[in-house]
């Protein structure tokens, strides 16, 4: 699809999100959403999913869409890893050329993961998009799932009240 058209069908995907997660502070029942909106919506998104930070820099996996992928990343592996350890977003035209990329999926060419961050900054999880095409992502991805994301900062000023 075109730049415009993406922009657009983002756009539509955010206004869907936000109503759909209006007053919602559960993080699984959030991503889930997020997850099942993003991969269903926008062209190319073969792989959608998050990976939580569950201890001491190490990742685990979802929710997500798509074939499995690994259980477990530590900060110090992947593209994962990196985009948390970094607190950055990493935007891979071509998982080919990268040494630390950890290849779940033979099929992935390229992807981009978003850092997700609590108010105090902290990174809580990251959204990880693989794509079967090469360099299937741009600065319109960047700036929409970077946006996306913030709906997730409710749930982590919660305090446990069962
Ligand atoms: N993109 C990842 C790993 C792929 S998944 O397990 C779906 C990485 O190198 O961090």
């Amino acid at each position: 699809v075109s730049s415009t058209e993406l922009n657009q069908r983002y756009q539509d995907t955010y206004k869907a999100l936000v109503s759909i997660c209006e007053g919602e502070i559960d993080e699984i029942a959030l991503m889930s959403t997020i997850v099942c909106e993003l991969h269903n919506s926008i062209p190319g998104f073969d792989w959608t999913g998050f990976y939580r930070v569950t201890s001491f820099e190490q990742l685990k996996v979802g929710p997500y869409q798509g074939g499995h992928g690994c259980l477990s990343i530590p900060f110090s592996r992947g593209v994962c890893g990196r985009a948390a350890s970094t607190k950055k977003t990493q935007l891979v035209r071509d998982v080919n050329t990268l040494p630390y990329h950890i290849a779940c999926s033979s099929s992935t060419q390229s992807e981009i993961v978003v850092p997700v961050f609590d108010k105090q900054g902290e990174v809580r999880a990251v959204l990880d998009v693989d794509s079967n095409q090469l360099a299937n992502f741009s600065s319109t991805d960047q700036k929409w799932l970077e946006k996306i994301v913030m709906l997730l900062t409710p749930c982590y000023d919660r305090v446990f009240q069962p």
